[in-house]
């Protein structure tokens, strides 16, 4: 084998240490709480089916590519990109992917520390029984309350980007690696609860018919923009966090292996989640299309009339944040390595900077949802904003450069050597990356545009 050099930062202390870290990356808010609310939005099945396609199809593919990139190239996804560009003979402007993955992470990061400490805060409202005994009227008041309320909101959204930093000041591996381990299983276990308690809320059958019977009229070219793009953002794909990760990555450990089994979880804590929310949405005759604050004004309904709902509403909510806690960590991850390998500066400082920043941006993300709520661009306040022009345009922009790298740039054999797949594995690969993958992002965008 070829130069599967150590990183400089370190690497995982094992296959299973890179498993836990990018599953704790890719389960998140976006499992939970994303995904259910855009589902509700755009129409239910055929959004989920899109979405699933483009999982297998797209995601799966590029997240192979971009673990193999980053394994390859060992260091921040700028200079990695740079590095491989260098080794590929190509433009060493490929290093601008990872200008764009760093400031996608940073803007994402941004409005998903504000939705976290929303998780936060209600970690406190289970704790002191506020869940108990709610009808659809009072959960849909406490949340309402929670948004108009830019002082609480900037509080937890304070904490929780303190706490991140705090992580990712020590390194993304120690804690990181431990943490997961437990609370993954234990999320788990808390979705598979409230799915048995869905099952026996009367209004089952119909959660499952909106989610899985596909009907095709509900869904235009914005809406299957709207599932690919999710698919990048629940896979963390399309801006160097899975890379970063990638290149601290030991040599020689399958990385199409591990790729199927960090989807698998990732797609079943999604369904799951969705699973457990639509048919209390039904059985209370809630509102699908209700947007971000969709699980907030449905979960708790469910712990508030279930037994031992006490205790699980406050486990929902404590597991929900680590989730959003080890994403986020993967978020910040790219700023901060290249500003310790380009500007020279101690790790510590790195994290002071970049999250105060990103902390600064987050509290006008707050204002969006208050005071701000009536500034809008393209019909859309600052949160919808950050949200449209990450997920739905930069992540499968940097996942269509990524493929384009991977599959025309790069020396096949590099990547052959990298993967060490059977023939066909590769084959199939390099088919879905060359493509497949470019086409269809291609092909979105041309649509949303409505060239096509
Ligand atoms: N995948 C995470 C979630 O679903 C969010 C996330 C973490 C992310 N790192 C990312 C999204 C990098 C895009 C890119 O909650």
């Amino acid at each position: 084998m070829t130069d599967k050099t150590p990183s400089i930062h370190g690497e995982w202390s094992s296959r299973f240490a890179f498993i836990l870290a990018a599953t704790g990356s890719a389960v998140g808010l976006g499992n939970i709480w994303k995904f259910p609310y855009i589902t509700g939005q755009n129409g239910g099945g055929a959004f989920v089916m899109v979405y699933l396609i483009c999982v297998a199809a797209i995601g799966i593919p590029i997240m192979i590519a971009e673990i193999m990139l980053g394994r390859r190239g060992r260091q921040s996804p700028i200079n990695t990109m740079q590095t491989l560009a260098a080794e590929a003979r190509v433009d060493p402007r490929w290093g601008y992917l990872g200008w764009m993955g760093m400031i996608a992470g940073f803007l994402i990061l941004a409005y998903y520390s504000v939705i976290a400490g929303w998780a936060m805060a209600y970690i406190f409202k289970a704790f002191f029984g506020g869940f108990f005994g709610t009808d659809g009227g009072e959960v849909k008041e406490m949340f309402d309350n929670l948004m108009a309320s830019p002082i609480q909101q900037i509080f937890w959204h304070t904490v929780f980007m303190f706490i991140t930093m705090q992580v990712v000041m020590r390194g993304v591996k120690g804690g990181l690696e431990k943490a997961v381990r437990f609370l993954m299983p234990a999320l788990f276990v808390i979705l598979i609860i409230l799915v048995a308690y869905a099952m026996a809320s009367g209004s089952y059958p119909q959660g499952i018919h909106f989610l899985f019977s596909p009907d095709f009229s509900k869904i235009n070219a914005d809406a299957v923009l709207t599932a690919m793009g999710h698919a990048f953002f629940t896979l963390s794909l399309g801006m160097g966090a899975i890379m970063v990760y990638g290149s601290y990555l030991p040599g020689h450990v399958s990385i199409a292996k591990t790729t199927f089994f960090i989807a698998g979880a990732d797609t079943a804590v999604a369904l799951l989640a969705g699973i457990a929310i639509f048919p209390l949405v039904f059985a209370n005759q809630l509102e699908v299309a209700t947007g971000p604050g969709l699980i907030f004004q449905t979960l708790p309904l469910a712990f508030g009339h279930m037994s031992g709902g006490w205790l699980f509403g406050v486990l929902f909510f404590v597991l929900l944040f680590f989730a959003a806690l080890t994403s986020s960590i993967s978020l910040i991850e790219p700023a901060v390595a290249w500003l310790v390998e380009n500007k020279n500066i101690a790790r510590q400082k790195a994290c002071v900077w970049a999250g105060t920043a990103c902390w600064g941006l987050g509290v006008a993300v707050v204002f969006s949802f208050n005071i701000w709520s009536g500034f809008k661009i393209f019909d859309k306040n600052l949160f919808e904003l950050l949200d449209y022009l990450t997920a739905n345009l930069m992540l499968p922009l940097g996942g269509l450069c990524i493929a384009v790298f991977a599959g025309w740039m790069m020396k096949q054999v590099h990547a052959e050597q990298e993967l060490e797949l059977p023939a066909q594995g590769f084959q199939a690969w390099q088919f879905l990356i060359k493509y497949v993958a470019p086409a269809a992002v291609f092909i979105v965008f041309l649509h949303v545009l409505g060239v096509l």
